[in-house]
């Protein structure tokens, strides 16, 4: 097969009312732009090419570890074939079989397989044109077809007559056009319609008049995938389809999901048998959780490994982290990038972690902050405990052996070393090593007071 793409995204999208280019505007953690290279991408094209104008750096930028991308410049949007016309330079016209599969950057839901349906279904010598039929055409440009439902046109919105406004067939943008055809159809493309522009689409007429050249239409079924935002409205009606799509694909799966209405993926996802996710919980980036995985509510995890039985308690925040076998993080804890839980560990609520390899069967119930460490195993970091890894101006290490007890309130002062079988009395502020199977008491003694009397209110 010999395509090309070109994907249009020049547009301003003013009616997002935004300072951000239209086809960088997200769903799903990704943004629009990011969707449709993704479809595109997983056809076999020689060339994707992409045709920006509005904020055309700031979209180079965006995509620019993606070397493979032909970006082309229109300076002035004056209409959808101007558009393409902008990327021809760029493309081999010569090769008979050449044809250019023509995608808008703002339709971000169309399945790669619709595409390749719509690519395979023609010839090197057809025009074919992904379609929809809607009970809802206005705006749209509709499918003129004659008597024996040939397509003749297509005629936008704005130059339809009254007859042609009530077709319900309309054109969603997508087509597919050989190539040496195309060059030669834009470059006699005039702008003499309503709305002073080159359209892409009165190709089509030509093509119908072209004895060489069939026209072949693909109706799709499913509305959203060739759904367009224009507006935030737009956006996130599309960003619900787009969660709603990933929750049936987690159901299918077998992933017991409280409500599926209720969950949102920016991102991959991969699970394994019996995973259980509460309401409102959001994963970003690459996530995996192991077999009987149970996610609470309200929980955000980001390019995380949870593993098998690991259960993660409400309101807890992991990011960039592994969770062992058997582990119980939260609630409300938050686990930062680094950290890595070994099995079976337990933390709880508000404690904070933070580059730390914490062994197996090791917990810290509450309110603790361990970072820049390495705890062994069967450690148990008291309530209140903070390792002090940070003197202002550079981190330290703390590095705790098997069986330490790190009793309530105390402060590790990093660099620490707390040897096996370690003791840390309550309250300690322990700023020197301490050696294995010693008990480390480092508070002031305590002195009471006898008939001390409480001041009263003058
Ligand atoms: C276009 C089609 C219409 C179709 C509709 C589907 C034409 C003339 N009309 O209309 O038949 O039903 O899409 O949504 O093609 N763009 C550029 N440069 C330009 C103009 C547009 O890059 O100069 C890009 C836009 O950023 C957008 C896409 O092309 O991604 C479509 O442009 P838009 O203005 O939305 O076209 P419509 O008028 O909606
Ligand atoms: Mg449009």
């Amino acid at each position: 097969m010999n395509l090309d793409i070109v994907i249009l995204a020049a547009g301003k999208g003013t009616r997002m009312n935004s300072n951000i280019p239209k086809v960088l505007h997200r769903i799903g953690g990704d943004s629009m732009l990011g969707h449709v290279l993704s479809a595109a991408r997983k056809l076999e094209s020689k060339q994707i090419h992409i045709v920006v104008g509005y904020g055309s750096q700031q979209i180079i930028d965006e995509f620019s570890v993606d070397k493979d991308l032909q970006w082309a410049q229109q300076d002035k949007q004056l209409g959808t074939g101007h558009a393409v016309m902008q990327a021809m330079p760029s493309i081999n016209t010569t090769e008979p079989d050449k044809r250019v599969l023509v995608l808008y950057g703002d339709v971000p839901l169309t399945n790669s397989s619709t595409l390749s349906k719509l690519v395979q279904q023609g010839s090197a010598n057809t025009l074919s044109i992904l379609t929809l039929v809607t009970a809802n055409p206005a705006g749209l440009g509709r499918i003129v077809r004659d008597d024996l439902g040939e397509i003749t046109a297509i005629v936008e919105e704005k130059d339809a007559s009254e007859e042609q406004k009530q077709i319900k067939e309309i054109n969603t943008g997508i087509m597919v056009i050989p190539a040496a055809k195309l060059n030669t159809w834009l470059n006699s493309l005039g702008n003499d319609n309503a709305q002073g522009e080159y359209y892409l689409t009165d190709v089509v007429a030509m093509a119908a008049a072209d004895s060489d050249c069939a026209i072949s239409a693909m109706v799709i079924d499913d509305e959203n995938e060739v759904q367009g935002v224009n507006d935030k409205a737009q956006l996130a009606r599309l960003e619900r389809q787009f969660q709603m799509n990933n929750a049936e694909q987690l159901l299918k799966a077998g992933v017991l999901l409280r409500d599926p209405s209720r969950i949102d993926i920016r991102g991959e996802i991969e699970t394994g048998s019996d995973v259980e996710i509460d309401i409102n919980a959001i994963f970003e980036g690459k996530v995996s959780l192991g077999n009987g995985v149970k996610i609470g509510a309200n929980v955000v995890i980001k390019d995380s490994k949870i593993a098998d039985n690991a259960i993660i308690l409400p309101g807890t925040n992991i990011d960039g982290a592994e969770i062992g076998a058997g582990a119980s993080v939260g609630p409300y804890a938050r686990i930062r990038p680094g950290t890595v839980l070994k099995e079976n560990t337990k933390i709880g609520n508000f404690v904070e972690t933070k580059n730390v390899i914490f062994g197996k069967g090791s917990k810290a119930n509450h309110l603790a902050y361990i970072g820049d460490a390495e705890v062994g195993e069967n450690v148990n970091i008291g309530a209140g405990t903070i390792f002090c890894n940070y003197d202002g101006v550079n981190k330290h290490k703390s590095i705790i052996g098997n069986n330490v007890f790190v009793g309530s309130n105390s402060v590790l002062v990093a660099p620490v070393n707390l040897a096996d079988n370690t003791f840390v009395a309550a309250g300690s502020s322990v700023n020197r090593d301490v050696p294995s199977d010693n008990l480390a008491v480092a508070r002031a003694k305590q002195r009471n007071v006898p008939g001390w009397k409480r001041p009263i209110k003058k």
